[in-house]
This record gives C-alpha cells, structure tokens and sequence, in this order.
C-alpha cells in the first residue's frame, strides 16, 4: 500500500513544460478509505504534482486558478528573476479566479526545492496548495552517489476535526503562539506510516518541510543517514548522528540512507522536536526477507558539486541588523503600522503580533524595504530573534552562507535559503546581493508571515 503511494511519487518523469490547476478537491489524508478531507489542490492531488526538469533547464509552468479566491505560486528556494517568484504586488498581480499565469524558472541550481501560493499562504498551503520541485543533477553526478532508489517525503500536518474536515483558519491564538499545528501528520497525503526496505540497499531520500508551522528533528534509529545537501545545496556528506535532523517549515534536505540491517528488521524514523516524551512515529522501514542486495556495505557516498551560488566577501561585507520581536510572553510595547506608531494593543486589534526592525506591514502593497542593498556586493544580515518562539527566516530570491546553529551546532558553514531560529538566538546570513528586485524575507511559520512577520529587502 504505502510502497504504492512512494512509488508513484519515485517514478515522476522529468517535465519541461507543465501546467498546474489550483481547484477545490477530496483527498483521502488519514486513511485511504476513510472520510475524505475537503481540501484545495494542485491537478488533484495534496502534495500536487512532483516537478521535475534538469539543471540548466527552464521550465515552464502554467498556472491556472480554479479557487474562489486570487492566488500566485513561488518556487521556494529556486534563484529565479523576481517577475517569476510569486509575489504579489513585487512580481506580479494576483491571478483572479479563472485566470491563468504562465512562469518561466531558470533552473541554475540543481537540488530540492518546492512550489506553494504566496496569497494567503496559511489558510492555501494549508488546504493543501504544496509540491516538490526536483532539479536534476547531470546523471553522470547523480549516479556517483550509488543510489538504489530515490524516495520523496512531503512531510505534512492537517488540523482536521473529527469528521476530517480541515479546521478554520485566522486563528489569534495560533498567530500569537507557535503557529497553526496540524493533529494528522501525514507524508506524501498519506497518514500511512509503514513501509518497505530491503537489506543492503542504498536510498536517497528527499526531505521536505511542507507544514504551516511545525518544526521536525527527524531520526532514523538505528539507522545513521548521510545529509548530502540543504535546502538544495551539497554539503560535505556526513553521518546525521545525534544531532538528529532539523527542519523548519520550508526547509528540505538530502539525506543517503544505507540500509545496513537484516532481513525482517526494522528502523523508525521519528520526529522529537518537541522532547522525546512527546515523540511521533514518521515512518516506521520494515526490512523485506528478500536476501541482501549486497554483501559489503558501500563506500561513504561522494559529494555532490556544489551549485553555482557566488561566494559572499566577508572581510568586504557590509552588515545590517534585522529584529524580529513580538508574540506571546514578549514584551514589545507597540510599532509602526501604516506610517503610525501603535500600541500593543492597537496592534493586536488589527490581528497582527510581530514586528521587523519596528515594522509591521498592513499588507504586500504596504511594505516599505526594511534594507535596501548594494547590487553584486556581499551583505551579511544579523537575523536576531528577540521573541519566545522558533522561526524559521526564509530569504527570496539568493541563497545564504550560514553557520546554521541546528547543523551540527554551527561547525560548518552550509547555504540555505531558510534558516531555524530559535527564541533569544542571533545568526548571521551572508550573500552576494546579484538578483535585482525587491525580496521577501518572512518567518515561514505562515500564521506569523500573515501577523506582522514579514518584510522586504531591496537590491539595487
Ligand atoms: Cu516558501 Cu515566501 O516562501
Ligand atoms: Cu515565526
């Protein structure tokens, strides 16, 4: 059943030219002959339709909207010009319902990235508006990895009632607090959580962060995967170990998983972001009773090349600071709205809980830059979380150099396009500023985007 379910999303062929339809739809989500959740969909399916085309491709993507409301897509993480990255007001209008928008990516980097709507995104995404957009290495680089299969997991969180149906959206507490968390996790659609192995065998594993807001530190016990790659980006290959893996919402990663057990074991993947006393089942790996694939495990696996991201300057930087306060238990006295200094109490009355640098936007049209920076020069920008809450920062439009505090407790240096802050931590993001437009930088908690936690940074 589940292998089905994994299959279909393994075999997606590479796609140059694609259209996705956004449209209301029933999808089985807790169990596949249960109660139907009513939710909305990219060509029918939550997650829509995997992506796929090869570095060095562009693809072509037509969007059409059958929602009753606007809608746009972004392509999270994809460093593609700003007319083409979903935003509302700075690349493009809102497609009306029954309208279509036709975009056109560059696809510079290879990795994994992912498509979501950049309108309304908690109560879109939420409904179930997400896919993974894969961009192939060469199969010459691919192959070095010694791969057996690659499996897909769009790891996701619904909160749905008790006849499945997906709850009201807008809610203040979630706003002020950590953000909409989902009762059925679910991957790939799926609330199924078994499925098969086979001794010996080598797996690369895409992971992607699909959920409004919750966090996942991901282990695989007694299993110890390889990350080869971040939000899209190789690292150096390296065995997970204790640390367990981090992920943010809107964050992916690569992971090698070398099945090294026997025949009739089994490994589980868990997540305990929120402490092992509260730890849930992922995916539990039944190893099948077919005879090991092979009888000397593989070498560690090479890495990948690294994509063609420019090397941000650190001894010529120029630095900014960026605060982000607000939430419950913080103690932000008010901020400026609409060009008016407000108390925290006006400000929540108008549903909003967070502020940049002072700032909290009304809506898109009503963003002034937070930062406005050089062109081709490498800015480094001082993310500082003041609040009791975890976010995850994501940047458009550029990658960043970061020593992410949840890797490896920052030993490395990695790039990503979404960082994991956790409360009262300060993290520096480098990057050469080498994609003119004006840039959403937001907390991917999409209840916090929608109440105050978002901005824009310029590059001119
Ligand atoms: Cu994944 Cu601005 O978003
Ligand atoms: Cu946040």
């Amino acid at each position: 059943m589940s292998l089905g379910l994994i299959g279909r999303f393994a075999s997606a062929a590479p796609e140059r030219s694609i259209r996705l339809s956004a449209a209301p739809g029933m999808a089985p989500l807790v169990v596949p002959d249960g109660p139907p959740t009513q939710t909305w969909l990219f060509n029918g399916t939550a997650p829509g339709p995997v992506l796929r085309a090869k570095q060095g491709d562009t693809l072509v993507v037509d969007v059409e909207n059958r929602l009753p409301e606007p809608t746009t897509v972004h392509w999270h993480g994809l460093r593609v010009p700003v007319e083409q990255d979903g935003v509302p007001h700075f690349s493009q209008s809102p497609i009306k319902p029954g309208e279509s928008f036709t975009y056109e990516l560059p696809l510079h980097d290879a990795g994994t990235f992912w498509y979501h709507p950049h309108i309304n995104s908690s109560e879109q995404i939420g409904r179930g508006l997400h896919g993974f957009l894969i961009v192939d290495e060469p199969p010459e680089i691919a192959a070095r990895l010694a791969a057996d299969r690659e499996i897909i997991w769009a790891l996701d969180d619904w909160r749905l009632d008790q006849h499945a149906q997906i709850m009201p959206f807008k809610n203040r507490h979630s706003m002020s607090h950590g953000g909409r968390l989902g009762n059925v996790l679910t991957v790939n659609g799926s609330h199924v959580t078994r499925t098969e192995a086979r001794s010996g065998e080598r797996i690369r594993l895409r992971l992607c962060n699909m959920a409004n807001a919750r966090s996942f530190r991901l282990l695989f016990a007694p299993l110890d995967p390889w990350v080869i790659a971040l939000d899209g980006h190789p690292v150096p290959p390296r065995r997970l170990g204790e640390s367990g893996l981090w992920l943010g919402s809107g964050q992916r990663a690569d992971l090698i998983l070398d099945v090294d057990l026997s025949p009739g074991e089994q490994a589980r993947g868990i997540d305990d972001a929120f402490g092992p006393d509260q730890a849930i089942e992922v995916m539990t790996w039944n190893v099948s009773g077919a005879a090991p694939l092979r009888e000397t495990p593989l070498p560690p696996p090479e890495a990948l090349p690294s994509n063609p991201v420019v090397k941000p300057d650190l001894s010529n930087a120029m630095t900014h600071p960026i605060v982000f306060e607000g939430g419950a238990m913080d103690s932000m006295s008010g901020a400026m709205m609409n060009g008016q200094m407000l108390t925290m109490r006006q400000v929540a009355a108008a549903g909003k809980f967070w502020a940049i640098n002072g700032e909290i936007p009304s809506g898109y049209q009503n963003m002034r830059p937070l930062l406005s920076l050089q062109r081709n020069r490498t800015h480094i920008i001082q993310l500082e979380n003041r609040t009791q809450w975890p976010h995850p920062i994501h940047l458009h439009g550029h990658s960043f150099e970061v020593n992410d505090p949840r890797y490896f407790s920052g030993e490395t240096t990695v790039i990503r396009d979404t960082v994991l802050l956790a409360p009262d931590e300060q993290v520096e993001i480098a990057f050469v500023a080498d994609n003119p437009g004006t840039w959403m930088l937001h907390c991917h908690v999409l209840e916090h985007q929608a109440s105050g936690m978002m901005g824009v940074v310029e590059v001119t």
